[in-house]
């Protein structure tokens, strides 16, 4: 007789199981801003006072950057969606290695300790899944405000020479307009000795809501969303109470959620001038879209193909090229995707071919053609926003969708599959441990 051993509990990843063919209806809540957040938490460090964050997103990369600036010296206290930063006793200016290598944003702390301390010792943010993601723009321009810095065995350190150990006002051009680059050197301008002047700044809004903290703060800062930023350094800043703006890239993914799903949802609050390019797309899709001046509600019957390339903002933004791929996936007729920013932000392609989209790809640029429906299938998620476009493409998909890569999505999106179960989504998310009967 043979007797047949059950393998033994397998711990398998955390997963979103997603039930297709559901649509949604009513409203779903944006968060504060992931990529805002995480930048005005780091200015705590320009001021000794306490620093009231609110409207702040409950997510794991929050929690990260929270750990570092602790590590730091900083007083960090969280009550729901308020995080109070207490900098009045920096204890270093080198936060801990195992800590910054889990949260790339963490770079952001370099500018501001600099500009408190005289200087700095962070780890290179290094690579990830979407790209090499350099900060050479970030380096030159601290470089152009009097720093000297070194780079040795991944570790960046910038120090202000001379015994006031203040930064000097410069004229930095950046060759690119990179958002963290932009972040970085307004930080450590806003306390330079004399006037600052950035050349070909970002203009995304996330830029332009760091310089209204900033100023709240008592900085001086004219030109934030214009190209060009003049900064005038002041000796000291003192705390501020201020709100984080809406999660435009949350708030297109659920626009996308009621698109892919040709279902009428209510998402709030959106402030359309953050969503200009999507907002465009999504109509040339042949969406309805109508803005109540809190909450923009997009209704979605037939969707047609359309073309999109990612440019920097107000250009369609990299960060919903995955998502909208998966609109578009469902689409009648034929699209072209290309990615203009990121050097690897196609993986997600694969996972959509496993689940029946016809795509092509050649080099940066996808062509797409719309099928009837997407299958469910086991897929994996490679970066956050690619996860965010698969548990998209599931709501969409004949059957069962299976969505892996979790530990990224958590980190931009709070509770996604709550908030889409509420508009009538059907998700369950599996715990970590699962026998063979539930894998
Ligand atoms: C920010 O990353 C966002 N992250 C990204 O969101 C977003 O995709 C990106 O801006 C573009 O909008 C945060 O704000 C925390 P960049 P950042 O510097 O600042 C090149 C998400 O999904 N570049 O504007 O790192 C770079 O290689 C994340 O929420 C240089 O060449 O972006 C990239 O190709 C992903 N040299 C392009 O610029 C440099 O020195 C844009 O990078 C710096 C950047």
């Amino acid at each position: 007789m043979t007797v047949t051993v059950a393998p033994p509990t397998r711990l398998a990843n955390p997963r979103l199981e997603v039930v297709g063919g559901h649509q949604l209806h009513g409203e779903i809540r944006v968060s504060g801003a992931k990529n805002s957040a995480l930048v005005l938490m780091a200015a705590c460090l320009l001021t000794q006072d306490t620093l009231r964050l609110r409207n702040v997103p409950p997510l794991t990369d929050i929690t990260a950057m929270g750990e570092i600036l602790a590590a730091l010296g900083v007083r960090v206290t969280r009550s729901r969606d308020i995080v109070d930063l207490s900098g009045d006793h920096i204890s270093q200016s080198a936060p801990p290695y195992e800590l910054v290598n889990s949260l790339r944003a963490s770079f952001f702390c370099i500018g501001p300790l600099l500009a408190r301390m005289g200087m700095a010792q962070v780890p290179l943010p290094g690579g990830c899944q979407i790209g090499s993601r350099p900060v050479v723009e970030h380096v030159k321009g601290l470089k152009a405000l009097g720093a000297q810095v070194s780079i040795e065995h991944g570790v960046v350190t910038a120090v202000v020479p001379g015994r006031s150990r203040r930064l000097t006002g410069g004229h930095i051009h950046l060759d690119c307009p990179s958002v963290g680059a932009t972040e970085t050197l307004m930080m450590a301008a806003v306390l330079a000795d004399g006037e600052t002047i950035i050349d070909n700044a970002a203009l995304e809004p996330e830029v332009i809501d760091l310089a209204n903290l900033l100023i709240a703060m008592g900085a001086r800062i004219r030109g934030a969303g214009s190209p060009t930023i003049v900064i005038d350094g002041v000796s000291e800043l003192h705390g501020a109470d201020y709100a984080v703006i809406p999660d435009r890239i949350e708030a297109g993914t659920f626009l996308l959620a009621g698109a892919i799903t040709r279902s009428i949802l209510r998402v709030t609050p959106v402030i359309p001038d953050h969503l200009g390019a999507v907002l465009t797309k999504l109509e040339d899709v042949g969406c309805q879209l109508s803005h109540d001046g809190e909450g923009l509600t997009i209704s979605a019957r037939d969707i047609r193909g359309v073309d999109l390339r990612t440019m920097p903002f107000p250009g369609f933004p990299t960060d919903l090229q995955a998502p909208f791929m998966s609109l578009l996936a469902t689409a009648s007729g034929t699209s072209m995707v290309v990615e203009t920013i990121f050097e690897n932000r196609l993986q997600h392609v694969a996972e959509l071919q496993r689940m029946g989209a016809d795509i092509r790809m050649q080099g940066n640029t996808a062509y797409i053609e719309g099928v009837v429906r997407l299958s469910g299938a086991p897929v994996q998620g490679t970066d956050l926003r690619a996860s965010a476009a698969m548990v998209l493409a599931g709501l969409a998909a004949d059957g069962v969708t299976t969505v892996r890569g979790l530990e990224f999505l958590d980190r931009g999106y709070a509770n996604m599959e709550g908030k889409l179960n509420a508009a009538g989504a059907q998700i369950r998310r599996l715990s970590s441990e699962a026998s063979n009967a539930d894998a």
